[in-house]
């Protein structure tokens, strides 16, 4: 589904209601208001370090650093440059997928990342993010990405499982580069092929 958004000259989709698990989750793609609102995004993002996920940002942001981010992202969503979609119940983010182009030489190339709120992991709302920023980047990225590529913490299984669900296939596995509760572990890559 695509629309064209108010105010500004490029395209977005429109938000999806889904329900997982009973619960009503919104599926939307991120929006100049969400600006006025960092402090939401901010506590997801947080909650994440809070839990000590297997991802590789480990240091809290402050609400600045959360606005710098949401610009950022943004500006490169004007340009086509990425995408980035959110989920939210009941007000509260619970998930964010996002593709962003790898630039230069590997313009074909679009980098993926996805987080899932912990109480809300488990009922398909990976998948679902998954499929969707897929879709997304194909509609909306110039030039439209061939290659999907990730970067997962060897040791993240359930991460790995969905990834392998939804096509991706491991093509490197470099030791030692995530520093995790006192312990180096490898680094998967992962691409699929689009
Ligand atoms: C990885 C993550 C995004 C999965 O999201 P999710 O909403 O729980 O995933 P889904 O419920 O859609 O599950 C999809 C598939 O993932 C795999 N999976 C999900 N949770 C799993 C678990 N606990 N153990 C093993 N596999 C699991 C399964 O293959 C599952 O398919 P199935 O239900 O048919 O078996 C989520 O666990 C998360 O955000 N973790 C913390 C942050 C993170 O690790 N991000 C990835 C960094 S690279």
């Amino acid at each position: 589904m695509m629309d064209l958004q108010k105010g500004n000259l490029f395209l977005t989709m429109l938000a999806k209601i889904k329900i997982f698990n009973g619960k009503k989750i919104t599926i939307r793609p991120l929006l100049k208001k969400d600006l006025k609102l960092p402090e939401k995004f901010r506590k997801f993002i947080n909650s994440l370090i809070t839990e000590n996920a297997q991802v590789a940002f480990n240091k809290k942001l402050s609400l600045k650093e959360e606005r710098i981010f949401l610009k950022n992202t943004l500006s490169q969503i004007k340009k086509r440059f990425g995408v980035f979609i959110v989920a939210e119940h009941n007000k509260i983010v619970v998930g964010t997928a996002s593709i962003t182009l790898k630039g230069n030489r590997q313009n074909h190339v679009g980098e993926y990342g996805i987080t899932v709120r912990k109480d809300y992991r488990g009922i398909g709302l990976g998948g679902y993010l998954t499929e969707e920023i897929i879709k997304l980047s194909q509609k909306q990225l110039k030039p439209t990405p061939k290659i999907i590529r990730l970067s997962v913490f060897s040791t993240n299984k359930p991460a790995i499982n969905l990834y392998k669900k939804h096509g991706f296939k491991k093509v490197a596995e470099i030791p030692n580069q995530m520093e995790y509760n006192g312990k180096l572990v490898g680094e998967t890559i992962m691409l699929l092929q689009l």
